[in-house]
Formats: structure tokens, sequence, C-alpha cells
């Protein structure tokens, strides 16, 4: 196959389309799976179920008989076509550019293609992209499908594809067309992040830095004892961190699902990093990280947290080898954001720590949040 040609969305195994794997009893699946672990996150609209260990080769068993699709990339494709149930493949693109409407458009047009109908179970196999985009496609696709997603990134496991925030990117703002809508179930299997490319997996550690950073101070102290061996991809400490990650989010997410109050706070370093990835090539992952380090020190400013924190979270950040620091004109930054600024009027949510593993949010004025940016350069 000419992967050339796979500039955009396509499909495969067209013919297996009226297929259905054959499907593993629930029950079996969960007595030889010792050690996996379920989270289950309960909200007004249903409870999604985190698997966390889980395996990809099991997927087939959480699937309702009939009709499914998947929506992935070629990554996954390369590494995992053979184990995937024999359902019709939409592979999408790659990247931040491809988290668009052109992309939905284009999946939407092979759902039709393919006779998607309210009964068809979408599922999102990949990381942070392909989850928030095929999340959106089947929360509004015929007013919603019923979908889920099997987690490939050490960042989609302890955040992206938790939460059932899902959308893609509008013009220059970030995530700005979506929705809440929370996956039936979140497969999320260590073993799949052996192939990841090693920075995207370095920059999983930037939420798994931030959940700790908001809200759990023994699984930051865990991080700070624990981080050569996690880098290691020990089998252990990373299921825990996973399992940790996931458990503080989901706590958040129960209480506010809709992000009008307590869920801001996983927005922690993120106001930048949505300026920085408008601006450089880093990865989502690293542009949070140096946005912690920004949101930290900002808090250091107004006097909420002490000097030692700041440093506590930098130099976790550093010996997970992300960047804490841009190498970018401090007028550049201050004027994307100005720019980037969504709804807020002339003031913005800033997310801050008073200490290690509690947050707050602050509205700041946009003029004074501009004159302590000036201070920090
Ligand atoms: N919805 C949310 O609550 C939420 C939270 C955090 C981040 N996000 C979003 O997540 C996105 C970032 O996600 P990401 O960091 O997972 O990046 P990604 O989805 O771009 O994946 C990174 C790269 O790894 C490849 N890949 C994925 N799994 C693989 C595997 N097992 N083996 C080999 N290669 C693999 C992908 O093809 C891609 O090239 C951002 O768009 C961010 O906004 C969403
Ligand atoms: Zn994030």
């Amino acid at each position: 196959m000419d992967m050339g040609l796979w500039a955009t969305t396509c499909i495969l195994y067209p013919a297996a389309c009226s297929m259905q794997p054959e499907t593993s009893n629930l029950k079996s699946i969960a007595n030889y799976l010792n050690s996996m672990k379920t989270i289950d996150i309960k909200t007004d609209s249903k409870v999604s179920k985190i698997l966390i260990g889980e395996k990809l080769q099991n997927l087939a068993g959480y699937l309702p008989p009939g009709k499914a699709m998947i929506i992935t990339d070629e990554n996954i494709l390369k590494y995992y076509g053979d184990a995937l149930p024999a359902f019709p493949v939409i592979v999408m693109g790659q990247g931040e550019k491809s988290k668009t409407l052109e992309t939905l458009h284009e999946i939407f047009d092979m759902l039709l293609k393919y006779e998607a109908d309210r009964s068809t179970f979408i599922i999102g196999i990949g990381g942070g992209i392909v989850c928030d985009v095929a999340g959106f496609a089947a929360s509004v696709y015929m007013r919603g499908l019923r979908f889920g997603f099997v987690s490939t990134t050490l960042l989609s496991q302890v955040d992206a594809s938790v939460g059932g925030k899902n959308g893609v990117n509008f013009r220059r703002y970030k995530n700005m067309i979506g929705a809440f809508s929370q996956p039936e179930f979140v497969i999320c299997d260590g073993k799949m992040l052996a192939t990841l490319d090693p920075v995207e997996f370095r920059a999983g550690f930037a939420e798994v830095v931030k959940a700790a950073a908001i809200s759990n101070t023994s699984l930051f102290e865990y991080l700070e004892n624990n981080h050569e061996a996690a880098l290691e991809m020990e089998d252990a400490i990373l299921e825990k961190i996973v399992y940790e990650s996931v458990r503080i989010k989901a706590g958040i997410v129960e209480k506010d699902e809709k992000e009008t109050g307590e869920r801001r706070k996983l927005n922690f370093g993120h106001t930048f990093a949505h300026t920085i990835e408008n601006l450089t090539d880093m990865l989502h992952g690293e542009a949070v990280s140096v946005g912690m380090v920004f949101a930290a020190r900002l808090s250091e400013r107004l006097g909420f947290l002490d000097g030692k924190g700041v440093i506590r979270i930098e130099e976790l950040l550093r010996n997970f080898r992300l960047p804490v620091a841009l190498n970018l004109d401090a007028d550049k930054v201050i004027n994307a954001m100005k720019k980037d600024k969504k709804r807020e009027g002339d003031a913005i949510h800033v997310v801050m720590l008073d200490r290690i593993g509690h947050a707050f949010t602050r509205e700041i004025e946009y003029k004074q949040l501009e004159e302590l940016l000036y201070d920090l350069r």
C-alpha cells in the first residue's frame, strides 16, 4: 500500500464492513486480567469505564452486537493493524493540523458512505488527537452515536481520552468547537506505549505532573522518587502513575463535568500552553510543561506559592526531560496571548497553586497579567 497517498482521511477494510468479530465474554476477560483496574466516571449522562491495564486484543469484548467503525491514524495501523477487529477503518491525518472541521467533514462522508446509523458504534483508537476528533464525530453524527476509545499515548491515557471533552481546533483557537460527551469505555493498554516515539512518551508526563501539582501531594512525591523507573517504562510504576492520574481526573470530572468551576483546575499551565502551541512546534505536553512553570512563577509572584514549590515543579519536569523555559520574545508571547483570548472579555481565568497539591482559579485582568508577564521576563 502506498502510504504517500494517505494525505487525509481514507477508509480501509471495506470488505469487512458487515463482519462482527467474535466477541469474548466480559466475565472471562475479567477473570484472567487480574492486574486490570477499572475506574468508573459517573456523570449525569452516563458511566464511563476507564480500563487500566486492559489489552487492545480484548476490545471486541466491550462492543455491543452490531455495526461498528474504527477511527484511527497511520501509526496505529502500522503497529497494530493486525490486532484490530474486522470493522471498517477510517484513517485520519496526524497532528494538530488534522484536528479540524475539514477532517470531521471527511469522517462524516465516510460514515455516510458506509451507511453508519444510530446503531453504529464508533471506536477511536489513538492518542489525544484521534480521541478528540473521533469523540466529537461520534457525539454529533446523527445527534450522537455510542462510542469508546483505545487510548494509545501516555498523554491520552492519563488525560485526553478521559473525562468526555472532545472537539477540534478552529482558526487559531484550540479546541474551540466541541462537546462534552463521555465515551462508554476507554481501554488503556500500557504495552502499546512501547511503540511511542520517546519524545511523545515524555510529553505525557506533563499532564501527570499537572494532575499531581493541582491535587495530590503524594503522587507528586511518588513522581519525584520514581521518575527514572517511569521513564524506563517499568510496568508496575507506570500503571500506578496512569491509575492515580485517572483517579484524580475522574474525581474532578464527577464533581464538575461541564467545567463551570472545579474542572478549570485541570487547565493548570494551559492558558499559556495554548499560546505556546500556536507560536512553536512544541507538542501539547511540552507546551503544558513550559506553561506550568509560567503559572507556578505567576503564583509565586502574586504571593501564593513559595519559591521552593516553583523549584520542585521545575525540577520534576526537568527530570522527565521536559522543557521548562521558552526561547521566545516575551512581546511575541503577550501579543499572541491577546489574540488567543477567547471569550472572557478583559479578564481571564488563570489556574494557580498555593502549594504543591492544591490549585485554585483566579480571574486576572488581562492588563495585570501582561504586566506580570513582562516582570517575569
Ligand atoms: N480532551 C481532553 O480532555 C484533552 C486533554 C489533554 C489533551 N488533549 C489533546 O490531546 C492532543 C494531544 O494528544 P497526544 O499527546 O496523545 O498526541 P497525538 O494524538 O498527536 O499522538 C502523538 C503521536 O503518536 C502517535 N501514536 C499514538 N499512539 C501510538 C502508539 N501506541 N505507538 C506509536 N505511535 C503512536 C500518533 O500517531 C501521533 O503521531 C492535543 O490536541 C490536546 O489538545 C485533550
Ligand atoms: Zn492538556
